[in-house]
């Protein structure tokens, strides 16, 4: 692995202030602080996240200058120690210039591809609460993990977004969907220059030295650090209220052409599909609502970042692509307010999130969800490749497969089929009630849908989600469309 890092690193001498007493409270006498661990052992990512310490915000104060591509600034991490801890780990990439504990000055250094090593400078005991203070500066583009960025740097700014890893290039994190926080966002740019993010806006974008603007955005749920965005560049951003009271803020990049109005016709339903889906899937998590038609030199894909998703130029390519923004909205229950507790779940994401596009196109009465079942199903021949990826399993380098949406819709399909709509459509709800603003796994979904249904599931989830190959199914009018 290769990592090229932009700016300065200063690598700290360790720990010489470990000896001092542990800030101002009695040790007690059996504590042995140990390193928190540099990964949540995650299945398919161990080393993603880490261990020790649990944060409830960043605070992201940054500097941006679209001409180099130059990020400087400094995140401010509020944590509560979950153990006495000796030493604990960030995961970040660019270059830092210093790190502070409560105040104390602490050694750092890099350790394998994307862990910053923090040495507590005074013993923490669990419990005790933390404010880290990271400064930093690199140039995120040229940042590579072997030979990737996920910051997106494009003619007129940049895009920070990427899953599962994002954060990496923009902010120190604990960066695993298991510890989730609140974020405050703010970049000063060149003025003329729109910054778009999470949430809601606490100020108005504010005027500094030099022909500068300071933007700022807040997230006050709780949300996964992949889930957090930048978008810099020249958007028109346009606001308004939903049906439910909230903000809507969408933002267009003025680079789209001709795919404009196209992106505009699509994510400017965003409320409307959010209404719909509330309908669905239980109120709706988050405190605003919207959408971000990314550049034309940006992204090709979409990702369902907080509050409101970010989408590719690609999507507009043929004309409105309402589906999409459905999709992306989906994941606000399923993948934001309800995360993967390890990313071997993705399908708890991708799999509900495609389901919903089958739902909407049966509500607007543009084929109906077993029409849809049916077409995929004979779109992949029995020995296609599709049918060997496992959507409950599909492996670290398969969690975007198309098994994992297409299949994973399917499965969807199977189990309303064995439940009947009832209970199917009381499963998606209380799914999103148990787990909201946490943490789920396929095992715990199948526990609750037999709860409701009082059917044994096994079946259904082994056939779809756990066995290669293609599954017969009994009666299907494939073929029809
Ligand atoms: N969760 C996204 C979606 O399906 C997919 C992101 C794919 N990521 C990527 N880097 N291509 O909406
Ligand atoms: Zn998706």
């Amino acid at each position: 692995l290769t990592v090229t890092t932009a700016g300065t690193v200063v690598t700290g001498t360790p720990g010489q202030a470990a000896a001092l007493p542990g800030w101002g409270r009695p040790k007690p006498a059996a504590a042995t602080p140990a390193p928190g661990s540099p990964g949540l052992g995650d299945s398919y990512f161990p080393d993603y996240g880490n261990g020790g310490y649990d944060v409830g915000h960043y605070d992201i104060r940054l500097r941006y200058e679209p001409a180099t591509d130059r990020l400087s600034g400094t995140t401010t991490i509020l944590a509560t120690a979950t153990q006495d801890l000796s030493r604990f780990n960030l995961d970040f990439l660019l270059g830092v210039e210093s790190v502070r504990v409560n105040g104390w000055p602490a050694a750092f250094a890099r350790e394998g591809v994307h862990e910053l090593a923090v040495t507590a400078p005074r013993p923490i005991l669990k419990g005790q609460q933390l404010t880290v203070v990271v400064k930093y500066a690199g140039i995120p583009s040229e940042t590579l993990v072997q030979g990737y960025t996920g910051w997106t740097r494009v003619a007129d700014g940049a895009l920070a977004v990427n899953e599962p890893e994002s954060a990496w290039w923009w902010f120190p994190s604990n960066d695993h969907p298991k510890d989730k926080a609140t974020w405050d966002v703010s970049v000063s740019v060149p003025t003329g220059v729109e910054v778009v993010s999470n949430g809601v806006q606490p100020r108005d974008p504010l005027p500094e030295a030099g022909n500068r603007t300071r933007w700022s955005w807040r997230s006050v749920k709780p949300g996964a650090t992949y889930q957090a965005f930048l978008a810099i560049g020249q958007y028109d951003i346009v606001t308004d209220t939903a049906p439910n009271g909230q903000p809507v803020i969408n933002a267009y990049s003025t680079t789209l052409g001709e795919r404009g109005p196209a992106a505009r016709a699509s994510i400017e339903r965003t409320a409307e599909v959010v209404d719909w889906e509330s309908g669905l899937f239980g109120p709706y998590p988050f405190e605003a609502q919207g959408g971000v038609a990314g550049p034309i030199d940006g992204i090709g894909f979409a990702l369902e970042t907080q509050s409101r998703p970010v989408y590719g130029h690609s999507f507009w390519r043929r004309g409105a692509n309402v589906s999409v923004v459905v999709h992306e909205n989906a994941h606000q229950w399923f993948g934001d307010s309800v995360s993967v507790a390890d990313w071997r779940n993705i399908w708890l994401n991708e799999g509900f999130a495609s389901y919903a596009e089958w739902l909407w196109s049966e509500e607007q009465g543009e084929g109906t969800a077993q029409e849809l079942f049916d077409f995929t199903y004979a779109s992949y021949p029995a020995d296609s490749e599709f049918w060997q990826v496992l959507p409950g399993d599909p492996g670290a380098a398969g969690i975007f497969d198309d098994a994992v949406y297409d299949r994973g819709a399917m499965a969807l399909h199977q189990l309303r089929l064995a439940v009947g709509d009832e209970a199917f459509f009381r499963i998606l709800p209380a799914w999103t009630a148990a787990h909201r603003y946490g943490n789920g796994t396929i095992a715990q979904f199948q526990a609750l849908a037999e709860r409701i249904s009082g059917r044994d599931l096994d079946a259904v989830f082994t056939t779809w989600l756990f066995t290669a190959g293609r599954p017969e199914v009994a009666t299907t009018a494939r073929g029809a469309l």
